[in-house]
């Protein structure tokens, strides 16, 4: 650290770490030969090289939730994934498209916490034949009853020219733009919501 640095306090890197956002990447497929990791990866890629917040990807698989309603609801997962949302200022969601909708695991993982969403920001990163645009759109009406505030820019994948065979994932470079705007977003909401929690 520099003469300047010190007078002036300027954070040390772990400084940095304990007073940025921190901003989960949530996966919302759990099954077997799903994409959403390779889009999830891409995604923190992107956002790793801004530097502007801890991001980190959250992957409702390890988590274990049962399905609500259908045991005592003492399994550990259950509290991991409540500690969990409750450590992140804000989300992306990776969201793709089931039958015109969002999945049943994240809408199960969704129904799973209430405060731990509460006055948080959320970003949505969607894919499908039309770019998980219908999934995405039940998501935000989600999004309203658990007050998550979601950002406008949303990047949606299309899984004919975005992924070959549908499985291999190889983005168009136009996306770019949108997800670093989308972060922007999520950015500038989560840290303002933070105030308010
Ligand atoms: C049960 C099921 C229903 C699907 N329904 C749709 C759909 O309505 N619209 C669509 O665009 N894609 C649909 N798809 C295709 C998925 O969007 C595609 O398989 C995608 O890769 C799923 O994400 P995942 O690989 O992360 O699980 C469906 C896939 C599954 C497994």
């Amino acid at each position: 650290m520099g003469f300047w640095d010190k007078l002036f306090g300027k954070p040390t890197k772990e400084e940095n770490v304990m007073t940025k956002l921190n901003i989960g990447i949530i996966l919302g497929s759990t099954r077997q030969g799903r994409v959403s990791p390779q889009v999830g990866e891409w995604v923190k890629g992107i956002a790793d090289k801004r530097g502007d917040a801890n991001y980190e990807i959250v992957d409702i698989a390890d988590f274990k939730l049962p399905f609500l309603g259908t045991t005592d609801g003492t399994e550990p997962g259950i509290g991991e994934w409540n500690q969990k949302l409750a450590s992140l200022d804000g989300f992306v969601f990776i969201v793709q498209e089931y039958n015109h909708s969002i999945t049943g695991a994240l809408k199960n993982a969704l129904d799973f916490a209430r405060e731990a969403w509460n006055d948080k920001a959320a970003g949505i990163v969607s894919y499908g034949s039309t770019g998980g645009a219908r999934a995405a759109e039940h998501l935000r009406g989600i999004c309203g009853e658990l007050k998550i505030a979601d950002v406008r820019t949303h990047p949606t994948l299309s899984l004919f020219t975005d992924f070959e065979n549908g499985s291999v994932f190889k983005p168009q470079d136009l996306h770019l733009n949108n997800v670093n705007t989308m972060l922007d977003e999520v950015m500038a909401w989560s840290g303002a919501l933070k105030t308010l929690r």
